[in-house]
């Protein structure tokens, strides 16, 4: 099939998955966790951080010039999302000190997106699925917000982070259906995906776990 059709049918699976994801409502009463937003924001710290280097490093790596400058917007994009966290949680009263968001060293997604070795297999795992996860997350860390009466951070969410990570996301389709045009690409790019979905759902289910925290931002 061609790269078009590839990204469409890629995208309809991934809607049908990421839907299961539970619903927010039902996280308060379900976790009985911390679910404040200063615990919820300091994790997406870190996946701010994280996600801004991946795309710096896959910056130096890529094979084209447009996908050079993509990757260099969303570095930028990522860390200003960083910063603009950082304010909100200073605004909340978390001044941060001694916070390092890398401290317990990066994490399984990092490190399994890192060493993707071909442009087909990064875009297919860290813009277009990635992505495609962290707008799932953020619309439900909104809600959460919403329903906790924190407009600002809700807004923050809505108005700003949201509409660049959609951009992430549409990004990596646009690359992924140039890359994935033939059989062995669409391969990688399938398998690539896979394994990021299980990692984020490791993640979850692990924060869950240690935690109690469910839906944190994403990025
Ligand atoms: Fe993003
Ligand atoms: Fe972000």
């Amino acid at each position: 099939m061609d790269g078009h059709t590839f990204v469409a049918e890629l995208d309809r699976k991934n809607h049908e998955l990421l839907r299961r994801l539970a619903p927010a409502q039902a996280l308060t009463a379900e976790s009985g966790g911390d679910l404040s937003t200063t615990t919820l924001l300091r994790i997406a710290l870190k996946n701010e951080i994280e996600a801004s280097e991946i795309a710096a490093l896959w910056m130096a790596a890529a094979g084209d010039i447009e996908l050079k400058l993509g990757l260099a917007r969303q570095a930028g994009d990522e860390a200003k999302h960083y910063r603009l966290i950082e304010e909100r949680l200073r605004e909340l009263g978390d001044n941060l000190a001694g916070f390092n968001p890398l401290g317990e060293g990066y994490s399984p997604l990092f490190n399994f997106l890192r060493g993707l070795p071909t442009d087909v297999e990064r875009v297919a795992a860290g813009q277009f699925t990635r992505e495609a996860i962290a707008l799932v997350k953020n619309t439900q860390f909104i809600e959460l917000c919403e329903r906790a009466g924190d407009s600002p951070t809700a807004r923050l969410y809505r108005e700003v982070i949201q509409v660049d990570e959609r951009f992430h996301h549409e990004m990596g389709a646009k690359f992924l259906s140039q890359l994935a045009f033939d059989a062995p690409s669409q391969a990688l790019a399938r398998a690539a995906r896979s394994r990021t979905l299980e990692l984020a759902e490791e993640l979850q289910t692990l924060a869950y776990r240690k935690k109690k925290i469910h839906h944190a931002p994403g990025c």
